[in-house]
């Protein structure tokens, strides 16, 4: 046995219990209340809990976007993420206009490879349809891509119409693919933004203002009334507000299988970070925005009760300095995206658990085993259980935390939750049975992280 894990309590979305775990050739062999067998290395994991690896499966890394480029790299974005307990990212290969989907995934497999240091797997954005293209869709979930997105918003860029909508729907769930949604009415906001800009309203707090959660609630109705006409579940992304959620809850309750996340900046921070002096609202422009703070305790309920399924960053890094100020006279022009892989998994443990918003094993379902479930990779990933990767987070629920651009490791000069203060973090992270970070010494290797064929997904 290569390691033995003992004296710790392992949570899953479902049980808290003591025992020991065995870890061999990168995967669980044995989980017993006590294991007597030799190991090459005993880990003591007494006071802490083991937690399945977090999955973040909404990340952008190396990706051009807005005249510029994610600043995080698979190799700094997976680093990042290894230290606050991610240890599998699912991240987006983007069709470019009259590209194959082969030739995107072909593109985001060469910037990964030899870089990333977790276990990774790609959804495809299609944003350009054609039959050649919807041929290509089963051939895709073959090779292990199993998620496609649709932006319904920026026009002009990546934005498709309803109808390809509903073309991708039909065949994804042919093939058994999972289409996931960035829901905003594109041509409302076009014009809500050129307003804006033609009135010489520049600063960041139009990209709020011109993005209202009205046009955000709108798509997600739209979207999922799209794929109750295509008979196909839909994964609504980067969910910010509670108009959104209405139409999630509404469908759900109604049978329908309608899934989303959200993210920690929509739990945890509001519009008036955009009101911050000296241009600083800018470290907030995403889309959709940051909404008013009485969006917060709705979308808390949400994760609780289950109307929410997950919980991911969709970090999309750009500095503050260099990229965002490419937007200082138009806010049209800032890069959309802000960083949050490393913070996910502390944040959402000290504002969720010791907040009791949510419940412990409620946690590890939204950051992991859920992730796993809903994009085809359970029970390789997402639990504690014989067979099963030894991807492991051993957690102090005790350790004291500030976060901040200071000692952070994604590839950014700032983050939005600086200063924030939290308790509970990653002290041991296991990544395919080996220890890549330890007493926050990174100890991993640039390429290890493997490509993922994740399974066809059923819902
Ligand atoms: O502002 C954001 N969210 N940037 C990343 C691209 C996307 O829409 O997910
Ligand atoms: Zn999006
Ligand atoms: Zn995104």
């Amino acid at each position: 046995m290569d390691y033995k894990i003992i004296n710790g309590t392992i949570v899953t979305a479902t049980d808290t219990y003591r025992a020991d775990i065995g870890v061999q050739g990168g995967k669980i062999v044995q989980i017993a209340k006590k294991i007597k067998e030799p190991a090459q290395e005993v880990i003591d994991a007494k006071g802490l809990y083991i937690l399945p690896g977090g999955i973040d499966i909404h990340t952008h890394l190396d990706m051009p976007f807005m005249g510029t480029s994610s600043s995080d790299d698979f190799e700094t974005g997976t680093i990042a993420a290894a230290f606050g307990g991610t240890t599998c990212i699912v991240d987006f290969a983007i069709q470019g206009k009259r590209q194959s989907l082969k030739g995107a995934l072909k593109t985001w497999m060469k910037k990964a490879a030899n870089k990333a240091v977790i276990d990774y797997g790609f959804h495809i954005a299609i944003t350009d349809l054609n039959n050649r293209v919807m041929a290509e869709i089963p051939e895709m979930v073959a090779a292990g891509v199993t998620s496609f997105k649709c932006f319904l918003a920026y026009k002009g860029a990546l934005m498709i119409d309803d109808g390809a909508l509903y073309r991708i729907l039909q065949e994804s769930k042919r093939a058994g693919a999972l289409v996931m949604i960035h829901a905003e009415n594109g041509d409302v906001l076009d014009i809500l933004i050129n307003d804006y800009i033609s009135k010489g309203l520049t600063e960041p707090k139009y990209h709020a203002l011109s993005r209202p959660p009205e046009a955000e609630a709108e798509a997600t109705g739209r979207g999922i009334a799209i794929a109750q006409m295509a008979g196909a579940p839909i994964y609504i992304v980067h969910l910010s507000c509670k108009e959104a959620l209405a139409k999630v809850k509404e469908a759900r309750d109604a049978g329908f299988p309608a899934y989303a996340e959200t993210c920690p900046q929509y739990l945890l921070k509001s519009y008036n970070n955009y009101l911050e002096p000296n241009f600083e609202g800018a470290k907030y422009v995403m889309s959709p925005p940051l909404r008013d703070k009485s969006n917060w305790e709705p979308l808390w309920k949400g994760l609780a009760y289950g109307d929410l399924q997950i919980v991911s960053t969709d970090h999309c890094p750009f500095n503050f300095k260099g990229q965002k100020d490419k937007g200082k006279d138009n806010f049209a022009a800032i890069p959309n995206g802000a960083p949050g892989i490393e913070h996910r998994l502390m944040l959402m443990f000290h504002e969720g658990v010791n907040k009791k918003r949510i419940t412990l094993n409620r946690f590890v379902d939204l950051v992991s085993s859920t992730p796993a479930k809903l994009f085809g990779l359970f029970p390789q990933k997402g639990t504690i259980a014989v067979g099963s990767d030894a991807d492991l987070v051993l957690w102090d629920p005790k350790a004291q935390f500030e976060i901040s651009a200071k000692n952070h490791h994604q590839n950014v000069d700032y983050t939005p939750y600086e200063g924030f203060k939290v308790k509970g973090l990653p002290k041991v992270v296991l990544a395919n049975g080996k220890v890549i970070v330890k007493d926050n010494q990174f100890l991993g290797t640039a390429g290890s992280g493997r490509f993922i064929k994740r399974k066809p997904v059923r819902l």
